[in-house]
């Protein structure tokens, strides 16, 4: 503490706490380390499940990387930040997340030997900049280039990320459905080919097995019709996308409305009556014979459609009724007194399905065929997730190849390959960022030394396996983990889109050059209970429900 003639002055406020240094570096390290170590052993297809129970007893069982990290409730600033690099990789490719987190980790723990030989932070943060720059390079030379067209290929990208997931049972069947779905909604501009993953919808219902999961030319919405006298099925169908009520507005003011008589009561709700029946009669006036409405549709309001063969739908979700706008054409519609026939959408087929229990609208034929879902069926609630999770991974993978056409081999191939190449890199290098690159050459190999050890074999003998292999020149040489033998991973058919490996790598380096070079942690003293956390944060997001 500063001092100023025998009195302490205090620049901090109380009860903030500070630690400097190398004290500083180890904390943070080893808590980065420790959330790296936390999804490590889930790593590759033998990989293990985590269960994760929240406060209210809700159980998520996962394998996902990045699922794992989000529930776990961290605190530790630097831990959060293996946690980001989770993120980044699910928001930047979708798959390859635990992998981001675990090379992070491994970094981290590699630099912590240079770190007591005396290496300066600032020296292995540029010696990993270096690294994580070179590797870039590297990958280039080596990845191979793909068509977009190849089908076979393709479905093997989604296999390999869907491998060691709750979907096992049915992988070829949802690797193939994966393939179709994102090959529907291919846009191809100027020669660079574009995929809006947003166009798949993935809608989930528990029941059946996962063998059932089906793709649909359309959109699957989790909805019924509200009246059961409204038709099942509407061939050409025009479509109406309201994002407002089929409902009588409650005044802003309380206003009061004095009836003295039955016959003035029965004005009343004639009037009601009427006012409901005019907006009816506007919906069917302009041709609609399909309603997809975000928010309430009144009794009275669900009769006479009924009565008009409209089949309607209240309380859509509104990225739904976003959805469908894309889909079917239609223009969003915010008053019934704006309602135009061009507004309409197209669809050659609405229909109410049995799924299960329960009923379910599925829209056909749509005028932009750019738009299909995935309807993911599977025995249990947790299963259907995780399906979901496995098949989300897989679809990103598939967009991943597609748009940028360059594929590695998997099963630890491209990471002792880039180990091999960045050594003799760092060879040609002077000075103490050689031993930085090094450090970053022998961080890479965790990826296979974990693939062998989470499927029960000898990781340093693997090891040795894999990079005598490569120092022959077998640039696919992986660990086939269902075996125990190093082999071809391409002729394997492991095959991973480069995308994922140089966002792990590049996004991990980054993180672990930031842990590295904080030498501070000035941490504010939490507020006290009641203070700030007096309103507890109900509502948020789940709170509106249908209307979101
Ligand atoms: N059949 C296989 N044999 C060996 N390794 C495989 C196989 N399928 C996938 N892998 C490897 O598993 C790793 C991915 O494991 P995964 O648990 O999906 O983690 P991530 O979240 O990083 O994608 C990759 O290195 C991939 O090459
Ligand atoms: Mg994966």
């Amino acid at each position: 503490m500063a001092q100023y003639m025998g009195q302490p002055i205090f620049i901090l406020k109380e009860g903030t706490q500070r630690t400097r240094g190398r004290d500083a570096q180890y904390n943070n390290i080893m808590a980065a380390k420790a959330v790296a170590n936390a999804v490590k052993t889930t790593l590759g297809p033998k990989g293990m499940d985590k269960m994760l129970v929240d406060p209210l007893g809700d159980i998520v069982i996962t394998n996902d990387g990045v699922t794992i990290l989000k529930e776990m409730d961290i605190e530790h600033p630097a831990a959060k930040m293996v946690v980001e690099v989770a993120k980044t990789q699910d928001d930047e490719v979708g798959d390859g997340t635990t992998t981001a987190a675990v090379l992070a980790g491994e970094l981290l723990e590699k630099a912590e030997d240079l770190l007591e030989q005396d290496v300066h932070p600032t020296i292995i943060a540029s010696g990993y900049r270096l690294a994580s720059k070179k590797a870039e390079e590297i990958f280039n030379e080596f990845a191979t280039p793909v068509s977009a067209d190849d089908e076979e290929v393709l479905t093997k990208l989604a296999v390999t990320a869907m491998t060691g997931k709750g979907a096992e049972s049915a992988r070829d069947k949802l690797a193939k459905i994966c393939v179709d779905a994102v090959r529907a909604v291919v846009e191809e501009s100027n020669g660079k080919k574009d995929v809006d993953i947003d166009n798949i919808k993935v809608e989930k219902k528990v029941g059946g097995s996962i063998e059932d999961t089906t793709m649909v030319n359309g959109m699957i919405i989790d909805k019924e019709r509200v009246h059961a006298n409204m038709p099942k099925k509407v061939s050409n169908a025009k479509i109406a996308l309201l994002s407002c009520a089929i409902e009588l507005k409650d005044t802003e003011v309380d206003a009061e409305i004095q009836i003295t008589s039955p016959d003035q009561l029965q004005q009343f709700l004639d009037q009601e009556e009427k006012m409901l029946k005019d907006m009816v009669q506007k919906i069917v006036d302009v041709g609609a014979n399909v309603v997809f409405c975000q928010k309430g549709i009144d009794d009275m309001a669900q009769h006479f459609l009924s009565k008009a063969k409209v089949l309607a739908v209240r309380r859509v979700r509104k990225s739904d009724i976003e959805k469908l706008s894309r889909a079917t054409g239609g223009k969003i519609i915010t008053s019934l007194d704006d309602i135009k026939p061009e507004d309409l959408g197209e669809a050659e087929l609405v229909e109410e399905r049995k799924v299960g229990t329960e009923d379910m609208i599925f829209v056909t034929g749509c005028k932009n065929p750019k738009s299909v879902s995935i309807l993911v069926r599977g025995g249990t609630e947790h299963v259907v997730d995780e399906v979901e999770r496995a098949l989300t991974d897989a679809l990103r993978v598939v967009e991943a190849a597609v748009e940028t056409e360059k594929l590695v081999a998997g099963g630890g191939a491209p990471e002792i390959e880039l180990a091999l190449r960045l050594r003799e890199y760092a060879n040609t290098l002077k000075g103490r960022e050689q031993l930085a690159v090094q450090a970053f050459a022998d961080s890479l190999e965790i990826i296979p030394r974990m693939l062998a050890e989470n499927a029960g074999l000898d990781p340093i003998d693997k090891l040795v396996e894999l990079r005598s292999a490569h120092e022959d020149g077998k640039v696919n040489a992986g660990l086939d983990v269902f075996t125990g033998e190093v082999v071809d991973m391409w002729e394997k058919g492991v095959i991973e889109p480069l995308k994922v490996k140089t966002q792990a790598i590049s996004s991990a380096a980054e993180t672990a050059v930031m842990v590295l070079r904080i030498d501070d942690v000035i941490a504010a003293s939490k507020e006290k209970e009641g203070g700030e956390g007096g309103t507890p944060d109900i509502g948020g997001e789940g709170g509106t429900g249908d209307f979101e």
